[in-house]
């Protein structure tokens, strides 16, 4: 592996705490992510020629996916979560219940966001599923990428709101994705002590 973990995570167990959380707290998370910057983002960076089929990874409640369904794209969202895939489908979206893991696309998209999902896979597989991504676009295909910004991973934020973190610098992120992207944008958040971290990158 690329990013190799000295950690041995349990991969179910991680899937099954990170789907109880956001089962119970889809709520919280029904708002537009990073508001000022992504939908600037897609305006600038979508790519005309290669078509409107658009992949949302880890869409969460849909509202990132139901905007770019009003902007004209042909949106499929991608959750594991029954709570969520059942907001996104009460927004008249596509939506396929499964992690990055276990999904097996037909056909490419122009564009595929992982916004704040891929957090949520252990370090080590992080490369392979960036490269699942990467495989799932032509050249000049747009991913868009929203990331935490620290060390290490874990579970963590208490026993009401567990969930597997994973953590990276821009400059991990950057040496990762190189293989397969260009960067094209690139926004930081900081958020006590650590950070949110939005990338905008070009298939090679
Ligand atoms: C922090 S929320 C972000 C939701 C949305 N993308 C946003 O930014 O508002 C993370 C979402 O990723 C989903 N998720 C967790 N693990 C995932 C995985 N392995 N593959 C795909 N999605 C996952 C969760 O169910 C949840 O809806």
């Amino acid at each position: 592996m690329d990013t190799p973990s000295e950690h041995h995570f349990d991969l179910t167990q991680i899937d099954q705490v990170n789907q109880a959380c956001y089962d119970k707290r889809a709520n919280f998370w029904d708002r537009f992510p990073f508001p000022d910057s992504l939908p600037q983002f897609v305006v600038q960076y979508a790519p005309k020629q290669l078509g409107k089929r658009v992949l949302d990874v880890g869409s969460g409640t849909g509202i990132l996916a139901k905007w770019l369904q009003e902007q004209g794209f042909d949106v499929l969202c991608l959750d594991p979560s029954p709570e969520m895939v059942r907001r996104c489908k009460e927004k008249g979206l596509q939506v396929v219940q499964g992690t990055i893991q276990t999904y097996q696309a037909s056909g490419q998209f122009a564009m595929i966001f992982a916004i704040l999902s891929l957090i949520h896979i252990p370090k080590a597989p992080f490369a392979y599923q960036i490269k699942h991504l990467a495989d799932l676009l032509p050249e000049k295909g747009i991913l868009f990428l929203g990331m935490l910004e620290g060390k290490g991973e874990g579970f963590a934020e208490g026993p009401d709101y567990p969930r597997f973190f994973a953590y990276y610098s821009a400059d991990e992120i950057g040496k990762i994705v190189s293989k397969e992207f260009v960067q094209k944008a690139y926004r930081h958040y900081p958020s006590n002590g650590t950070g949110y971290m939005l990338f905008v990158f070009e298939k090679q």
